[in-house]
């Protein structure tokens, strides 16, 4: 395990013997991270960063008692035969008090980025230094985090960052929910309420299927489906990759919803790409693995 900066050298050798793939995560590890590991596992080394990263909480969110257990971590990734993980502590990946922060595109600017006001810029520094530091050649993030990846995907572009991003899939409970480090804040009742988010996106993919191309319906059938939730932040349907309202539900297209349930703020979203009647689930990104 990599703790600190000079212990990075040693990441030379994994560099030199294939495409070092790398995957960001905050710990809490669950199943989806495990499959986020697993396709890098099938481009080469593999490189997993644990890191709860201040920069993007906000006053009153979650820092303080969000999940870590590194030992734990480190138990669920051994059997995958990760190459090196990289676990600094805030003080190491912060060194001085400085106030740098990356500033992020208009993609940001909407859905979570609007009720998180700093969030995304948090994101981006602690990537852009993750990616600095690291130097992969490819970074896997997972789809559930869709404006995460496109707003990530903008700055990689913007700055000329030389990593290539990959998508991948949503892995989910058998009723439905995104797997989710928040879903751990969540008692049964909780639980079955929760799979609102996820009937929300389907019941306007049916609705779309169905014919229905008025973005303002595909909101309405949405935040409806959500009403067992405690708090509608959103429920929205954007153009991929800008996050721009599209005037018809046409092209690659992302529904996205996002409901406080009980103590947990949880997200959902699915990207559908629409060409006249044909309807298909598909990545964000260009590299992303389609499903
Ligand atoms: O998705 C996450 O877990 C985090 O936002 C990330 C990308 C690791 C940055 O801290």
């Amino acid at each position: 395990m990599l703790r600190s900066r000079p212990e990075l050298e040693r990441l030379a050798t994994l560099r030199a013997s294939g495409a070092l793939t790398l995957v960001p995560t905050m710990g809490s590890l669950h199943e989806g991270h495990l499959s986020l590991i697993e396709r890098a596992r099938t481009i080469g080394p593999t490189l997993v960063s644990i890191f709860v990263n201040p920069a993007q909480f906000g006053p009153g969110e979650d820092y303080a008692a969000y999940p870590r257990d590194l030992a734990h971590d480190l138990e669920l990734i051994e059997p995958l035969g990760v190459d090196a993980v990289f676990a600094p502590s805030a003080a190491e990946m912060y060194r001085s008090a400085d106030t740098v922060r990356i500033e992020p595109g208009t993609r940001a600017d909407v859905l979570c980025g609007a009720g998180r006001p700093g969030h995304f810029a948090g994101v981006l520094t602690v990537v852009a230094k993750l990616l600095n530091l690291l130097r992969p050649e490819v970074a896997i993030f997972g789809r559930k985090d869709a404006q995460q990846c496109l707003v990530i995907a903008e700055m990689v572009e913007a700055l000329d960052f030389r990593v290539r991003l990959i998508d991948h899939p949503t892995v989910r409970e058998s009723d439905g929910l995104a797997l989710s480090s928040r879903n751990r804040y969540l008692g049964a009742e909780h639980r079955r309420r929760a799979q609102a988010l996820w009937r929300a996106r389907n019941g306007a993919r049916e609705q779309r299927e169905q014919g229905e191309r008025e973005p303002a319906r595909h909101r309405r059938t949405m935040a409806r489906q959500q009403a067992e939730t405690d708090r509608v932040d959103y429920a929205e349907i954007r153009s991929v990759p800008d996050l721009i309202t599209p005037e018809l539900a046409a092209g690659k297209i992302l529904l996205a919803v996002a409901a406080q349930v009980g103590p947990a703020r949880l997200i959902d979203n699915l990207v559908l790409q629409i060409d006249g009647q044909r309807i298909t689930e598909t990545a964000l990104l260009a590299e992303g693995d389609d499903r």
